[in-house]
């Protein structure tokens, strides 16, 4: 399933978010001095949009793993020369046993836990206060729930082979266009419908699947650009001093 997903996403190459929509974002949730000299994984990097505005903004090191290998390519390429602070690998967040425990300062995600299943987002929440320092911050933010439509769409699309649900994508998205652009009220781009709606909607999980605690939630924001919305958006200061309990 995982390598399913990063073949879809090796597919969104063309379509990237502005900077400054990127960097308003961040502001939403960080203070300069919660990133400033901090040492960052961002998990689900995709082509290193928002890894690029955390050096931008003041971060010390910034680590970028993704499932997709060419989006990952595409953040090398992009970003070659551009600062030695980031590094991108190939990577699952479930499974983060390249990096050492209490490794990070901060680990931020954002749009990724989605198109997890629920063991796959517990065992990246666990891996996330793994490898987070004590006193450091973890960041997860969650889409918005989908409406039953939209749920069955998804459900349909996942059943579908990768290579004719990308056929369909590819040659049938224009038929859409227009409908969609009347349900969220506003004109859209191709590479938007094809790569934010389209592909968002293929394997797809719906809610949070996992228990948090209500006082680590954070007010959400809108994507001003794609104006997709976050459900929760949870900020965990780690503790300095951490009591494990190994229970899921
Ligand atoms: C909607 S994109 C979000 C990318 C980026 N965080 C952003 O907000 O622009 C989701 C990304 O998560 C990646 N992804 C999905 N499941 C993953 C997993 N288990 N491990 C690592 N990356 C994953 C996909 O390949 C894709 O690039």
């Amino acid at each position: 399933m995982e390598s399913v997903i990063g073949e879809m996403f090796d597919r969104t190459l063309a379509y990237s978010h502005q900077a400054s929509e990127v960097k308003k974002m961040l502001r939403h949730y960080f203070d300069k001095a919660e990133i400033k000299n901090k040492v960052i994984l961002d998990a689900g990097c995709r082509v290193g949009e928002y890894s690029q505005a955390l050096v931008e903004m003041g971060a010390r090191k910034i680590i970028g793993i993704d499932l997709s290998s060419r989006c990952i390519q595409v953040a090398k390429k992009r970003l070659k020369g551009k600062s030695k602070k980031m590094k991108f690998y190939q990577g699952d967040i479930t499974n983060l046993k390249m990096f050492p425990d209490r490794f990070f300062d901060i680990v931020f995600c954002l749009g990724t836990i989605n198109y997890l299943n629920p063991k796959g987002v517990k065992k990246a929440m666990k891996e996330f206060a793994r490898v987070t320092k004590p006193d450091g911050i973890m960041l997860v933010l969650f889409q918005k729930n989908k409406g039953l439509l939209i749920q069955l769409v998804s459900k349909i699309a996942t059943r579908l082979s990768v290579n004719v649900y990308l056929f369909f994508i590819d040659h049938f998205s224009f038929l859409f266009k227009s409908f969609v652009e009347r349900m969220i009220g506003r004109k859209i781009s191709y590479q938007y419908l094809k790569y934010d709606i389209f592909f968002g909607l293929r394997n797809l999980n719906f809610g949070i699947p996992v228990k948090i605690d209500k006082k680590f939630r954070v007010p959400t924001v809108t994507c001003e650009y794609c104006s997709e919305k976050t459900t929760a958006s949870f900020k965990i200061n780690v503790p300095k001093t951490i009591i494990t309990r190994d229970n899921d």
